[in-house]
């Protein structure tokens, strides 16, 4: 984790930054992906969405959300009047879990200090947490992702200079398998957008 907090701290920019979570060596994950998988969208967009990790898809082309979940994502975006690339979309973690297994929380708190900094960097307007791993990550709220979807967080951790709003919404795979609970994950959506326009203040 040090290893972790030391290399993020010192990129200065996003390239620095990617080159430095590619060259990490301290997440067991990297043994068994094949690549590493870190960004699609342009950052000066500044809607920053944050998703769980790598599945088998992400991990073959090494951008996220380019497989089953990512074409249900960006259809929802669409629909929402974002473009495809009007958003800049990453995970919280940068390879893919064996089998697409749920990483373990020890994991997640590996690469931490990664998605923070890439947070510091990207200094988003607004950020859209993807499912609950996402939202345990970066929300200090003990509660599962069915209970704080739909709500406002003032994202913030040390070093960050301001809290940023931050929205939490069910993950795109669960709408694969759940397709009666895409109107909730509309109704965020449809804030993220407003707020992203600046047409409500979360
Ligand atoms: N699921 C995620 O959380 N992220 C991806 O990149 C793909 C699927």
């Amino acid at each position: 984790l040090a290893e972790a907090r030391a290399a993020a701290s010192a990129a200065a920019d996003l390239p620095a930054l990617y080159r430095a979570i590619e060259a990490f060596e301290g997440c067991p994950l990297k043994k068994t992906a094949s690549r590493t998988v870190i960004f699609r969208g342009d950052p000066a967009n500044r809607v920053m969405l944050i998703g769980e990790a790598p599945g088998r898809d992400e991990d073959i082309q090494g951008q996220p959300f380019v497989g089953a979940a990512g074409r249900l994502l960006d259809l929802m975006l669409a629909a929402a009047g974002f473009g495809r690339d009007s958003v800049y979309i990453t995970n919280v973690l940068f390879w893919r879990p064996p089998g697409n297994r749920t990483p373990e929380p020890a994991e997640v708190q590996l690469c931490l200090p990664f998605v923070e900094r890439h947070i510091e960097l990207v200094d988003p307007r607004v950020i859209l947490l993807l499912g609950g791993v996402s939202t345990k990550a970066l929300l200090a709220d003990p509660r599962g992702i069915t209970r704080v979807r739909g709500q406002w967080f003032a994202y913030s951790h040390e070093g960050l200079p301001a809290p940023i709003p931050a929205l939490a919404t069910l993950h795109p795979a669960y709408l694969l398998r759940q397709p009666a609970q895409k109107r909730l994950a509309w109704r965020d959506f449809l804030a993220l957008r407003m707020v992203n326009r600046g047409d409500f203040d979360p």
